[in-house]
Parts: structure tokens; C-alpha cells; sequence
């Protein structure tokens, strides 16, 4: 592990007025969820290439909402990792935006179990991409605020239509709101953390560019160089749960 490395990212961090947390897969991945690219990433996955996709919600919808149910039904047996609370921690002391792309709830399970003030009230996650544990009406679009757990059975209250997880399906646009504050996170930001991700899913990643663009410095923790990797001011090689810890010990 780079310490002097280490050491700045918590300096900086200290030092932050604001601080906008942009996350990828790569910070779950050390609780067992895979990431999208890759040998073993979720693009070779046939079922998600067939059902995550806005069509398959119209032209088979049982077997789409039986699928999405049983990706569910694996993540409710996930954990948060050591990453997850080390950020929770770090954000509940520091004033931060946390945007993810991720569309499971790891990062939330680990700030609901995190105890500690916060700057931001409530500490919430933004997420770009979605949520499965969202839902809305596959017709009237109404927003179901849990996703109900027999999802291929369910039923909108307001007009009976089907309902689907809220997550940002292929030939589908980002949610209005999530964008606008990430937008507006990354006008006002002086430090970015770009923590496991590999940048090269339009919009979400523009948002570190307009970020640099307003005066943010930019760190990136991941394993691997990134697309985004020359946009970063601070690199730190190696995973989320290791180095996360490390910087939230030194802040202490
Ligand atoms: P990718 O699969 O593109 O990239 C995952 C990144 O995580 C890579 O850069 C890895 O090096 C890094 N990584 C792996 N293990 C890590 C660890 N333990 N700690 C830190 N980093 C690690 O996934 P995303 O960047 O999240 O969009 O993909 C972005 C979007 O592409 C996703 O949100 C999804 C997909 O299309 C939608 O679902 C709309």
C-alpha cells in the first residue's frame, strides 16, 4: 500500500469543502457482486443481456420480473464490505454528494449501520442508474417506493399497471433528479473520489470532467487505470475495501 499516497487523499479530504463521491461496481465487488466488464463481469451474463433491456419489459414481462426478482433475492444475501463503511463513515464526517451507478442498496445498508453525525441530512445516495430496491408503474410511471418482493404479481395502486424495478434499463434516459444533483455536485465540488469505476458509461461519466472543469481535484481508488484515469490528480492502485479503510483510519 502507497502510504504518502495514502496520506494525501486524507489530507485532501480533510481539507474538502465539498466533496462529491462518485461510485462504480468496482466498490461492491468485494461484497460479491460482479462488476460489468471483465472476465466474469455481468455483460456475460445471457439473462441480463436479454431482460435488462426496456423491450423485454413490454414483450415479456413475467419472465423479466421473475428475473430481476431472483437478482434481488442474491443481493439481499450480499454484505456491505469494509469500503462501504469506510466511505459511509468518511461522508457522515466530511460534506459530501454521493453519486453512485450502482443499483443495489450495499452503500445505504452501511450508512443505516454506521453511527455518527452527518453533513448532509439525510445522508443520501443519488443513484444514477437506478435502484433496484425502487420501483414505479410499468404504465403510469408512479413512482412505488419499495420494490414489492412478488414483483411479477404486482400491481400499481394508482392505475393496476405492472410494475417494474426503477433502474435504468438499455435505451433508457438517467432520472431527472439524481443527474441534476450530480450536475450540480460537480459545478460547486473541490474534490472528487472516483472509486471503482471505469468511466465510460455517458452521462454519468462526463460528470468528472465538469467536476475538474469547476476547480475539483480528482482522486481515483481502483485496481486498474480507468478512461478517467487522466483526468485524476491522485491514483491510488488497488481496491476499494483496502484503501477506503486506510484514509477513513487516517481521519479519524
Ligand atoms: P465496470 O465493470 O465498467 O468497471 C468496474 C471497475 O471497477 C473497473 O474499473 C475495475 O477495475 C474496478 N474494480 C474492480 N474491483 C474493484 C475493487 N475491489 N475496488 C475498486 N475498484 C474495483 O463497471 P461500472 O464502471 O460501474 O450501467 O459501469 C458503469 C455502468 O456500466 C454501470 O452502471 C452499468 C453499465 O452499463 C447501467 O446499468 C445503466
Amino acid at each position: 500500500m502507497n502510504t504518502s499516497k495514502i496520506a494525501t487523499a486524507a489530507r485532501w479530504i480533510h481539507k474538502a469543502e465539498h466533496i462529491l463521491v462518485f461510485c462504480g461496481s468496482g466498490l461492491s465487488a468485494e461484497s460479491g457482486v460482479p462488476t460489468f466488464r471483465g472476465e466474469n463481469g455481468l455483460y456475460n451474463d445471457s439473462k441480463l443481456l436479454e431482460y435488462a433491456h426496456a423491450d423485454a419489459l413490454t414483450d415479456s414481462p413475467d419472465e423479466a420480473l421473475t428475473w430481476f426478482q431472483e437478482v434481488i433475492g442474491t443481493l439481499d444475501e450480499l454484505r456491505p464490505n469494509a469500503g462501504h463503511f469506510a466511505l459511509a463513515r468518511i461522508c457522515q464526517n466530511h460534506p459530501c454528494t454521493i453519486v453512485t451507478q450502482n443499483v443495489d442498496r450495499l452503500l445505504e445498508n452501511a450508512i443505516d449501520q454506521s453511527p455518527g453525525d452527518t453533513h448532509v441530512d439525510p445522508l443520501r445516495v443519488w443513484h444514477l442508474h437506478g435502484s433496484l430496491y425502487h420501483a414505479k408503474c410499468l404504465d403510469c410511471a408512479a413512482p412505488i417506493k419499495k420494490t414489492p418482493a412478488a414483483l411479477a404479481q404486482a400491481r400499481c395502486p394508482e392505475c393496476g399497471g405492472r410494475v417494474r424495478p426503477d433502474v435504468v434499463l438499455f435505451g433508457e434516459e438517467l432520472p431527472e433528479d439524481a443527474y441534476r444533483q450530480a450536475q450540480g455536485a460537480a459545478h460547486v465540488a473541490d474534490l472528487l473520489l472516483l472509486l471503482g469505476t471505469s468511466g465510460i458509461v455517458n452521462p454519468a461519466a462526463l460528470l468528472p470532467g465538469l467536476a475538474r472543469s469547476h476547480g475539483a481535484k480528482l482522486i481515483e481508488i481502483n485496481p486498474n487505470p480507468t478512461e478517467l484515469t487522466p483526468l485524476a490528480h491522485l491514483t491510488l492502485r488497488g481496491p476499494t475495501g483496502e484503501l477506503l479503510p486506510a484514509i477513513e483510519k487516517l481521519l479519524r
